[in-house]
């Protein structure tokens, strides 16, 4: 059928078995409360004796591990050393706009800009890339990107591999272009595959349950992941965290932006080796990375190459031997509780050479908002690709669930907390989000494609938060305990300030009506249906806090 793939693509598993020789670069991890990026230019060799320029973070090519812990307050200084401006945004967190670096925030060369938030979000795996206006594509091309990796007492609870480097392993892949020169081509697509860094990797891993943390980090192409001979692995948490179970799956679709993280059991496998693969062949002809008829060609279009080797060592003491049957237990928006609605419409024409691609018929202009958000909304946003190519479609704020999928539930991998959801051509997606805690204060954030050249070629939209009780928003964390909607015949959600343990309803007398133990989450629902009509105070705790407000049951 394709002949010419099929000749590139057994060239390349042959030169798979012999090659890929080269250690996993494996950025340091740093957990400490201020860290320092110092975002700079470097020369970087991939390839022994090749000199390439690179950006990084605090490295010659991408940056640290940041470890973050929820609750606490992680500040960051963002050292612009380069000659050109840039800045920083925390992919996935739930920051005030004002520290959310999107377009708007410019940190000019010699500037440090001092950004300090608390961690909102749920153990997970997020990232930190910049994203300065029309500039995106160029400096991720060039390096700076790392990962965050956030902890809680939730995940902490479990039975996972979370050693960092020893069982549990960033793993960000990406596609570039050399040039002669030794320099990397500006392109959407390459045709040679880095993993952190590194050509042709190999990843020592113990004969056991290794975690593998996958970041989609690429300009453009989306890989269709799994691991040779069909080899079942699990995954456990997407874009914002945890499933709430274990979903076994042989390949994993990766848009850019996204993340998943695997389980392998690698167990009574010592001396084995085991291929992860990009299944190219299987990807549409609408998505970056299948066959090329939309953009221009690469080797690597819509054939299988190999990623990542994995060589089988000897188990470590205290292996991890088997996976939770549960993991997560967030509870996904209730539709029935939405605020709003809104429609977001996907539109435009990609051909070789020539692409522009709208958001309801607009390009992003940063002095245009686009849509006005209340804080305390649960929004129900319906996403439609009409084009002709397939778009991960990324929101800034936090995390939304996808409800449905071309009217379908989605696919179990897809039901957890999410900030990018790929959209392929005449896709129907619906999702639901909060908009809880932050106003945006002048500092709006973002919407966008997060194919990096269709985002700094303007398919990008901006939103506010406002708080409707307030003349002048003031960006300011929510201290106080949030219940929508009250009066209510049934169902409250609450969100609290803090992740709480203990949940309590009391009535007018201060008599316990209902008592929920074992929290760990700082969101959830309380059912009041069968309470009697009247005031109640909802007690929210930690071990530390305490907030309350009034509920009432009509
Ligand atoms: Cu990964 Cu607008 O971001
Ligand atoms: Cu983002
Ligand atoms: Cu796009």
């Amino acid at each position: 059928m394709k002949p010419t793939s099929l000749f590139v693509a057994s060239l390349c598993s042959l030169a798979a078995s012999a090659q890929f020789n080269n250690p996993l670069a494996i950025p340091p991890a740093l957990d400490q409360d201020t860290f320092d990026l110092v975002v700079d230019e470097h020369v970087h060799q991939f390839y022994p004796g090749v000199n390439t320029n690179t950006f990084g973070a605090s490295a010659e090519y991408l940056g640290p591990t940041l470890i973050f812990h929820t609750g606490d307050s992680a500040r960051i200084r963002v050292h612009n050393e380069l000659g050109e401006m840039t800045n920083m945004h925390w992919h996935g967190l739930h920051v005030p706009g004002e520290f959310d670096g999107g377009p708007p925030r410019e940190v000019m060369p010699g500037e440090t800009w001092d950004v300090h938030y608390k961690v909102m979000n749920l153990a997970g795996t997020y990232w930190y890339h910049p994203h300065p206006h029309m500039m995106t594509a160029e400096q991720a091309n060039k390096g700076i990107a790392g990962f965050i990796i956030v902890r809680d007492a939730e995940e902490a609870a479990l039975e996972l591999p979370r050693t960092y480097g020893v069982d549990d392993f960033p793993i960000v892949v990406q596609d570039r272009r050399f040039l002669t020169n030794g320099n990397f081509a500006f392109a959407p697509l390459g045709d040679s595959v880095l993993v952190n860094g590194t050509p042709r990797p190999y990843l020592q891993c113990p004969a056991q349950i290794v975690r593998l943390r996958l970041l989609n980090g690429s300009n453009a192409r989306i890989y269709e992941l799994g691991f040779e001979n069909d080899q079942a692995f699990t995954v456990i948490a997407s874009d914002g965290g945890l499933l709430n179970a274990p979903v076994s799956q042989n390949r994993i679709r990766l848009s850019n932006g996204e993340r998943d993280e695997i389980l392998l059991d690698l167990t009574g496998m010592e001396g084995d080796s085991l291929m992860l693969m990009s299944y190219g062949s299987e990807l549409p002809t609408t998505v970056p990375g299948g066959l090329n008829i939309l953009w221009e060609g690469s080797a690597l279009n819509a054939i299988d190459f190999p990623v990542l080797r994995i060589r089988v060592g000897a188990p470590t003491a205290g292996a991890i031997t088997s996976i939770p049957s549960t993991l997560g237990t967030a509870i996904p928006y209730d539709e029935a509780l939405a605020t709003n609605t809104r429609t977001k419409v996907l539109s435009g024409t990609g051909m070789i050479g020539f692409a522009s691609f709208y958001i309801n018929g607009h390009s992003f202009e940063m002095n245009v908002i686009n849509d006005t958000i209340q804080l305390g909304a649960m929004e129900v946003w319906t996403i439609v690709n009409s084009s002709n190519m397939a778009h991960p479609f990324h929101i800034h704020g936090g995390s939304f669930y996808v409800l449905d999928r071309d009217g379908a539930a989605p696919p179990l991998w897809e039901q957890g907390a999410k900030d990018v959801v790929l959209m392929d051509v005449g896709d129907t997606v619906r999702v639901i989000m909060r908009f809880d805690d932050y106003t945006t204060d002048g500092w709006p954030f973002m919407y966008h494609c997060h194919n990096l050249f269709h985002e700094d070629n303007m398919m990008m939209a901006q939103y506010i938060v406002v708080d409707p009780n307030v003349a002048v928003s003031a960006t300011k964390p929510l201290a106080e305990l949030r219940v929508f909607p009250t009066p209510t015949r049934s169902t409250i959600t609450y969100t609290a300030p803090f992740v709480a343990t203990e949940l309590l309803l009391m009535d007018r007398l201060g008599r316990i009506v209902l008592r929920q133990a074992g929290l760990r989450s700082s969101t959830g629902l309380v059912d009041m249906t069968s309470l009697t009509s009247g005031a109640y105070l909802l007690v929210v705790r930690s071990d530390e806090r305490e907030v309350r407000t009034a509920v009432v049951r009509e």
